[in-house]
């Protein structure tokens, strides 16, 4: 029989591991909130026209796309990434009309791209990404980076550098494209094979090339800077004036371009430092998109998003040794001794239905034994429903901090455990100090 296990470059989360994925989930619903962003959810997959644009010459999608047909007519693509369908999504239901502007999108979940698998990089990963959609300011390209580098910051890792650059407007951009064709044009034929045919379409891509990277005419390749128009500059230098303001720590890094096509203006990486953190150092990356709103048939609006790699921030927590594992403990456990039946049952789902997280002893079992799982719990108070006290409807409560026991009727259980978990007053005669 053929042993099925999970496909290569896709991992199982398993329940140890999970705590982690949902503290960071916490922490970005609460920045998010404050922020003033609101969670989108868009399909996992889409039309492949979503993601595959004209002149598109990424490598995520000209290789990385899982692209599949199910008719033979309609091509639909597993999405890559989240920006594409969010801006679909925006366009679609004109959250452009009577609303407030910018949008503030964010989103949470997996998205598939068919690389090499190794430490950092998988087929299936998860991204947590926002979109701000609707403003063009330097302000709002600063705000976006800053909510990104809360987000590090407040997980506790600190191994990390913001890097920045302009692609600038679509003037500059064209002023780049000429000086790189020039500049490229002997050197062309020594590149690898896509490269070649980034020359033709788009020369900005041969700087972000995984092959040719190190080669000298890379190195040496025209810097944007010199091709920015006066307009770009100032954009810019708007940018890091507030980032200056906002006390976020940045590098110009004028050989950024980024991997992906549809960017204009500000484009910004966070990367580890963390000598453990392997080859995939890039944490996050966004940047300022113009043209998308308009792809789709919406207005001439422009957006400024990021994505951070939850796989990443996790191996650099890991490296960093910051514990985002979510402690787990049960406030309540409920022992039973002798014949009680379904009580203990009954005593936990009334716990339950005021709040607190209680397990309970299904069968018959030793004290030894219970108590043994008092402790794998982590319980705060025992409950415990005896034979003899029953007869009389009382079972008995324990702190298990203070060792302080007290007998209650079960109707007045809730208020005991109240008790328990909240500073007693004055003259209480619940048997905690
Ligand atoms: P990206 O740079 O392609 O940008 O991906 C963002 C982040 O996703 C990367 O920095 C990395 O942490 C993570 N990532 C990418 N590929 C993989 C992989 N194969 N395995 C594990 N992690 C990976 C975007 O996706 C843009 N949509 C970001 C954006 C939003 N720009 C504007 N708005």
């Amino acid at each position: 029989m053929k042993k099925y296990q999970n496909a290569r470059g896709t991992v199982d989360l398993l329940p140890n591991e999970i705590g982690k994925w949902q503290t960071i989930r916490k922490l970005i619903d609460d920045m998010c909130f404050v922020y003033g962003y609101k969670e989108i959810q868009t399909p996992m997959f889409e039309d492949t026209g979503v993601f595959k644009r004209e002149h598109d010459t990424s490598d995520m999608v000209t290789k990385e796309m899982y692209t599949f047909s199910k008719n033979g007519v309609d091509s639909l693509t597993l999405r890559p990434e989240g920006t594409a369908g969010v801006v679909r999504s925006f366009v679609q239901h004109k959250m452009y009309g009577n609303q407030e502007l910018p949008a503030k999108l964010y989103y949470v979940g997996p998205m598939f791209r068919y690389e090499r698998p190794q430490k950092g990089r998988q087929r299936q990963f998860h991204q947590f990404g926002v979109e701000n959609i609707g403003v063009k300011s330097p302000l709002v390209d600063a705000e976006t980076i800053a909510l990104g580098y809360s987000v590090v910051k407040a997980l506790g890792l600190s191994h990390v550098k913001v890097l920045i650059n302009t692609l600038g407007d679509e003037a500059s951009r064209k002023n780049y494209d000429v000086a790189l064709r020039e500049h490229f044009k002997e050197e062309q034929h020594n590149l690898c094979s896509d490269c070649k045919r980034r020359y033709e379409v788009n020369p900005l891509r041969i700087l972000d090339c995984k092959v040719d990277h190190e080669k000298e005419s890379i190195k040496h390749a025209p810097k944007m800077d010199d091709y920015l128009t006066e307009e770009s500059k100032q954009y810019f230098n708007e940018v890091k004036q507030a980032l200056d303001a906002l006390d976020i720590p940045y590098e110009v890094e004028p050989s950024l371009v980024r991997g992906l096509d549809y960017y204009t203006h500000t484009v910004f990486e966070v990367v580890s430092t963390h000598p453990e953190s392997g080859a995939q150092a890039t944490i996050f990356g966004g940047g300022r998109y113009d043209g998308m709103v308009e792809y789709f048939g919406g207005p001439s609006l422009s957006g400024v998003g990021f994505a951070i790699g939850m796989e990443r921030l996790l191996i650099l927590a890991e490296a960093e040794q910051v514990d985002l594992n979510k402690h787990v403990e049960a406030d309540v456990y409920v022992m039973s001794l002798g014949e009680v039946g379904n009580v203990p049952l009954v005593v936990t789902s009334q716990l339950r239905a005021n709040g607190y997280y209680t397990e309970y002893n299904i069968e018959p079992r030793s004290l030894k034994a219970q108590f043994k799982s008092v402790d794998r719990f982590k319980a705060k108070v025992v409950v415990i429903v005896g034979q003899d006290e029953l007869k009389e409807h009382k079972v008995s409560v324990k702190d298990i901090a203070s060792q302080k026991q007290v007998q209650c009727d079960i109707d007045e259980l809730i208020h005991y455990v109240d008790h328990f978990f909240e500073e007693c007053h004055e003259g209480c005669q619940c048997g905690k100090e």
